[in-house]
């Protein structure tokens, strides 16, 4: 199995993914080919759809020193890295919102801001089939909003505001064409 970075145009990329049921060994096979090619690409966090699957996981890697509030100080010390969110639901959230400046794997050279909850309970599996809950904010609760967006078929974009979509519309046409054409 060797997977491939998937751009915008793909149409996995619109794809709602389906519950993972099994927690077999190639289920753990597959996550660690999805760590493989989010630090091959650089990012903080790749969804299965980004790689042409259509289970309901992600991967995410969010540094120690972007893992700070504004004050510097530590957000998660206790939530490991790497980690994959297999099946993960949000379960509440903060009424809070905050804007952000976000990009994607699937979309190179392309940022903007978004806005995302700012704090959120999230419960997953890890690939051994355990639970797992925990509250996060800053970075890790907008990583987890964008990827969770991924599995349900939606993509950052979606979520700018329309001027800045206007704006980029012509790099976004180019972009799903290369892809296109890359496909052929
Ligand atoms: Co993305």
């Amino acid at each position: 199995m060797s997977l491939k970075l998937k751009m915008y145009g793909e149409v996995v990329l619109r794809e709602r993914a389906k519950e993972v049921v099994e927690f077999t060994d190639t289920l753990a096979d597959l996550v660690k080919e999805m760590y493989d090619v989010m630090y091959a690409s650089y990012g903080i966090g790749l969804a299965a759809e980004q790689v042409g699957r259509t289970e309901r996981l992600f991967v995410i890697d969010i540094p120690p020193e972007s893992d700070v509030d504004s004050k510097g100080d530590r957000l998660h010390p206790d939530v490991k890295m790497p980690m994959v969110l297999i099946n993960p639901v949000i379960e509440s959230h903060s009424e809070e919102t905050e804007q952000g400046t976000e990009g994607c794997l699937s979309f190179p050279g392309i940022s903007g801001d978004i806005e995302r909850w700012s704090e959120v309970n999230v419960a997953f599996f890890d690939e051994k089939g355990t639970p797992h809950a925990f509250h996060a904010k800053g970075l890790l609760a907008r990583a987890i909003q964008h990827e969770l967006d991924h599995l349900n078929g939606v993509l950052f974009i979606d979520r700018m505001s329309p001027v800045k979509k206007a704006l980029l519309e012509g790099r976004l046409k180019r972009l799903a064409r290369d892809t296109k054409r890359n496909q052929s």
